[in-house]
């Protein structure tokens, strides 16, 4: 029943093979949807060539370069969704940002800059994508971003950037309320923990992910291809009565008191 044939995705966040981003995108295209890729440009093309390598097993209509702090990027990665698709049915927000500041020490300590930075990148980029994703999806579309437990509760050394996904979450309300009635849904997976680039950056990660095989429900942690099979549910017409919700994807650790 599940199928996404003939659905336009686009899909930031892919970094390497262990990106969630890169298991939503697999399970996208699993269902039948068009993939395209966005990347995170470096000035030696590294992370194109990484990302490149990465996707190409799925066909992606195309890949483009989008730091989402650089407005010309993101009206090009649109300007490209237009010419090659004309419509856009799905946006996969995966992406964030901490410097190093921001994910131990004191939550007092943390630099203005670097405060600044995390928001810009981690919560506003959201609203900032929807906007232009907005007038391209004239059927309708899925909008999903991918948010984590520390945005509600306190978790070590998680710190800033549990401020940004606070804000991303109560975004995902207020995006869900506002496109609406243009049939466009909004929704956030919280992912229980992965080992990735950026949740290597987070202290004590193995830490964590160790306290959750030990605590959650199904005495585990998630993988990439779980988080992927949950954005395709909530992209799917399967999904059409859910909009503005967190759908926790976790093993069931968020539902534990000790
Ligand atoms: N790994 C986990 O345990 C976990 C748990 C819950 C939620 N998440 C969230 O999942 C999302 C993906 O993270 P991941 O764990 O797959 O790590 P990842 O390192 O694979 O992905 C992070 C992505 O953010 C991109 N990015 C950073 N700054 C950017 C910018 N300025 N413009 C555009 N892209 C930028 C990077 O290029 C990278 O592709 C993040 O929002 C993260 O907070 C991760």
């Amino acid at each position: 029943m599940l199928s996404l044939s003939g659905k336009n995705a686009l899909v930031t966040g892919i970094a390497n093979n262990r990106s969630i981003a890169w298991g939503i995108a697999q399970q996208l295209h699993a269902a039948g949807a068009n993939i395209g890729v966005t990347y995170l440009p470096d000035e030696k093309g590294r992370f194109e060539k990484k990302v490149r390598e990465v996707a190409e097993e799925i066909h992606p209509a195309f890949y483009v370069p989008c730091d989402v702090q650089n407005e010309e990027q993101i009206e090009a990665t649109f300007a490209t969704v237009a010419e090659k698709w004309g419509k856009l049915d799905i946006l996969i927000h995966c992406l964030a940002f901490a410097d190093k500041e921001g994910l131990s020490g004191d939550f007092t300590a943390i630099p203005r800059e670097a405060f600044n930075r995390s928001l810009e990148v981690s919560t506003y980029s959201l609203s900032r994508l929807a906007r232009s994703a907005k007038p391209l999806m004239t059927e309708g579309g899925s909008i999903i971003t991918l948010t984590y437990l520390g945005g509600v509760k306190v978790i070590p050394n998680y710190n800033l950037m549990g401020v940004a996904k606070a804000g991303l979450e109560m975004s995902v309300r207020y995006l869900a309320s506002e496109l609406g009635p243009a049939n466009i849904r909004v929704n956030g997976i919280s992912a229980g923990p992965i080992r990735t680039l950026a949740s290597s950056a987070v202290g004590g990660i193995l830490d964590m992910i160790r306290l959750v095989e030990e605590t959650a429900p199904l005495r585990r942690t998630v993988t990439q291809t779980e988080v992927g099979n949950a954005a395709a549910f909530l992209c799917s017409d399967l999904a059409s009565g859910i909009t503005g919700q967190i759908l926790y994807v976790d093993a069931g650790y968020e539902i534990m008191g000790v």
